[in-house]
């Protein structure tokens, strides 16, 4: 039986990778490499460094594709990502099937944890859900971004007793929900700010992990400008960031 590993590799740091991540490494025969974007450059070199770095064990092959294209504008964003999603489960289905033999061990090495923001998981569920191909597979955890953010800054994400939200740039466009005591965005390609109480508390990171890693905190009103600021500066001079950041309301 083919088996599929899907590896959470941590957000920039090699050392995020986990003992249990490198002993599953050590029993892969191909690595998938897929990246999108103006970041691919960066992220597929990191998971080869983390590949030629943990695996010692037997050789392996790294097989790179292209993720297919994504509408950015879509009218309809649900039936856009259900094409997109289509079009991923086809595209690895063949590799799965072209590259690995009957009894070979693959690996899709997902940038964080698979939980958290990414389509891998449902990707090999509707792959499974075709029943073409059959193979087992099982998930090895990694630091999210969420994580790296709060060791970064030395925060609990919860206040004592109180609930985390994590979000999307595109979820808090009208406004951070009225319950939330403390909300962690992702995925927002512009953070403008302007619409959010100035006197939220922000802890913000961007490359967290990396070597690249900028963070920085204080009082919403009075930083708002500064991180839009050096976000711009760093997105120009790399072609590409991830950032995350997190609104803690004050106490009431
Ligand atoms: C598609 S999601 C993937 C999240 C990932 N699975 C995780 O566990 O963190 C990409 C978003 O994660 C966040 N992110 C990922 N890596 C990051 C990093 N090194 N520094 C800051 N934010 C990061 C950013 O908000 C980015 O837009």
């Amino acid at each position: 039986m083919r088996q599929i590993l899907v590896i959470g590799i941590g957000t920039g740091n090699p050392e995020h990778v986990t003992i249990q991540a490198i002993r599953a490494l050590n029993t892969v025969d191909v690595v998938f490499v897929l990246d999108k974007g103006k970041e691919k450059a960066d992220l597929v070199a990191l998971r080869r460094e983390i590949c030629e770095r943990y695996i010692e064990e037997r050789p392996y092959r790294i097989v790179e594709a292209q993720d297919p294209e994504r509408d950015r504008n879509p009218t309809d964003y649900g039936v856009a990502v259900e094409d997109w999603h289509g079009a991923r489960a086809a595209l690895y289905e063949a590799m799965i099937e072209r590259e690995l033999g009957e009894d070979g061990c693959g690996a899709f090495l997902v940038w964080g944890d698979p939980s958290l923001y990414d389509s891998t998981l449902r990707i090999i569920d509707r792959i499974v859900a075709r029943g073409r191909l059959s193979f087992d597979h099982r998930v090895i955890p990694g630091i999210t971004s969420v994580q790296a953010l709060a060791a970064s800054h030395r925060i609990a994400l919860n206040r004592i007793g109180a609930p985390v939200q994590i979000t999307t740039g595109r979820q808090i466009a009208g406004g951070l929900s009225a319950d939330a005591d403390t909300t962690v965005v992702m995925l927002d390609g512009d953070p403008t700010f302007a619409h959010l109480d100035p006197d939220l508390t922000i802890y913000w990171g961007a490359y967290l992990g990396s070597d690249d890693e900028m963070i920085l905190s204080g009082r919403l009103g009075d930083v708002a400008a500064e991180i839009r600021r050096i976000r711009a500066e760093a997105r120009a001079r790399h072609g590409w960031i991830m950032d995350t950041y997190l609104l803690r309301r004050p106490i009431q």
